[in-house]
């Protein structure tokens, strides 16, 4: 080695060890997640009362770097921090927002496993997200409602919050005898001492950090097996019986269908959370969609087709929710049809033709609806239809190739519109950028293509 390569080389080595991004990069929420590590797995314990909204937790993070980190960051807004070490040792760490950088007493070398215990409480308020709508940990006077979507995971738990980011979950909630609490996957044990009552609740599954729950509330937690031994756990608010039963009634069949049009529930448990308090909007929290009170049968298939679209295939950044909520609804429509209402082509059909040029459904783009628009009507209505004029461009065989390989694929990852774009021209064999440029991204009523 030349000495000029060596005088070159070595600050380099001595500058080798960096922070870690306060964010993924996701350009419309640049400081959800974060950069230099990945987490395999979260081990939340929570202690909550509602009378008083004392919140309590122990964080145990599994993760591993991929990057040679001198600092790393999670999102946690929120909290008094009590306790935080990194792989057993005590750790420093400052709090800026919802950035929390910790410093650990040894640099992480990329590649190395790492475990982040953080223990931290407070008292939970009634989070808003950038547009005002209530999400994360909101405290309800029976309990809580927990919907993290986009990056409100960050309001109850230490998290790297990006769906770019998937974990498996245990998750275990303390609340007092008599409230029940429910999270994601499946019940693994229950116990009762000193007038509190513990829920644990384990998924094996890959999760994205918004589709995490753990709601407390006045449930009654109904278990039963769908006609193929898929376990249902349904926790219903006893207010809300009679009316949130008819709603769930045919949730075996709506499986069985999706199934047969998607490939295999990607899950190994499914059910639903139907409370009284409402925030006033359901989603699609992983194998345990929450409601708002008792949802509308095409609500409930919605929330269903989240699981193959939306949650084993998350969008790689906000910006493509086109994919969650246009395959969604798309699905609901689909549900519709096969239960005697209108075919697919009629309602594509009704829209195109009744809503003036003007409408929202034409100026917003859904592939671009911008951060305070991620909801917006045309990302689920413009969305579905694009599918359905997708379907009548590549015909009936190829469209449901592209469902089912969008799936099979992109199971327990990410994917973006990019790929949906690649993934339909080569199953269809036509170049497809000018189908895709008027349908999900010019902000006007798509006239050919
Ligand atoms: N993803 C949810 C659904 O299926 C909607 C969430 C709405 N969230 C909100 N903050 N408005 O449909
Ligand atoms: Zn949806």
């Amino acid at each position: 080695m030349s000495l000029a390569l060596v005088l070159v080389a070595t600050p380099a080595l001595a500058g080798r060890f960096h922070p870690g991004a306060p964010g993924v990069g996701d350009d419309y929420f640049p400081l959800a997640g974060n950069g230099g590590y990945d987490v395999s797995h979260y081990d939340l314990d929570i202690t909550f009362d509602p009378a008083t909204r004392d919140f309590a937790g122990v964080a145990r993070i599994e993760a591993t770097a991929t990057d040679d980190l001198s600092t790393f960051n999670l999102d946690l807004r929120g909290f008094a921090i009590d306790r935080l070490r990194v792989s057993g040792v005590r750790a420093r760490f400052h709090r800026d927002g919802q950035e929390l950088t910790v410093r650990p007493r040894h640099k992480l070398k990329d590649g190395r496993d790492f475990t982040v215990l953080v223990e931290y409480a407070g008292t939970t308020g009634r989070p808003t997200d950038i547009e005002g709508a209530l999400y994360g940990w909101v405290s309800m006077p029976d309990g809580s409602f927990v919907a993290n979507e986009p990056e409100g995971a960050s309001t109850w738990y230490p998290v790297n919050d990006h769906p770019t980011d998937k974990a498996t979950y245990d998750i275990s909630v303390t609340v007092p005898k008599g409230k029940t609490a429910v999270a994601n996957g499946e019940l693994v044990g229950r116990s009762t001492s000193d007038g509190w009552t513990t829920w644990d609740w384990s998924s094996d599954d890959q999760m994205a950090s918004y589709l995490s729950t753990a709601s407390v509330g006045d449930y009654d937690l109904r278990t039963y097996e769908t006609a193929d031994g898929l376990p249902i756990i349904d926790a219903v608010d006893r207010d809300l019986a009679p009316d949130a039963d008819d709603a769930l009634a045919r949730t075996g069949q709506m499986i069985g269908y999706f199934e047969s049009v998607f490939g295999d529930y990607p899950f190994a448990s499914f059910g639903a959370i139907i409370d009284d308090d409402s925030v006033g909007y359901a989603l699609e929290t992983q194998t345990r969609p929450i409601y708002s009170g008792p949802p509308s049968e095409g609500t409930v298939a919605h929330e269903l087709a989240h699981q193959w679209y939306g949650n084993a295939v998350s969008p790689g950044r906000w910006q493509d929710i086109w994919l969650n909520e246009g395959f969604a609804t798309y699905a609901s429509w689909l549900w519709d049809e096969h239960t005697g209402g209108r075919t697919t082509a009629a309602r594509f059909d009704q829209l195109y033709a009744s809503v003036p040029p003007g409408s929202s459904l034409w100026t917003v783009p859904p592939g671009d609806p911008t951060p305070t628009n991620l909801f917006a009507g045309s990302v689920y209505t413009r969305g579905a239809m694009t599918l359905e004029a997708l379907r009548a461009k590549v015909g009936d065989d190829a469209f449901f190739t592209i469902l089912r390989q969008w799936f099979e694929r992109h199971d327990d990852g990410t994917a973006v519109t990019a790929d949906l774009v690649a993934l339909s021209e080569e199953v269809s064999g036509m170049p497809l950028d000018h189908f895709f440029d008027v349908w999900i991204y010019q902000p006007s009523k798509p006239t050919d293509w």
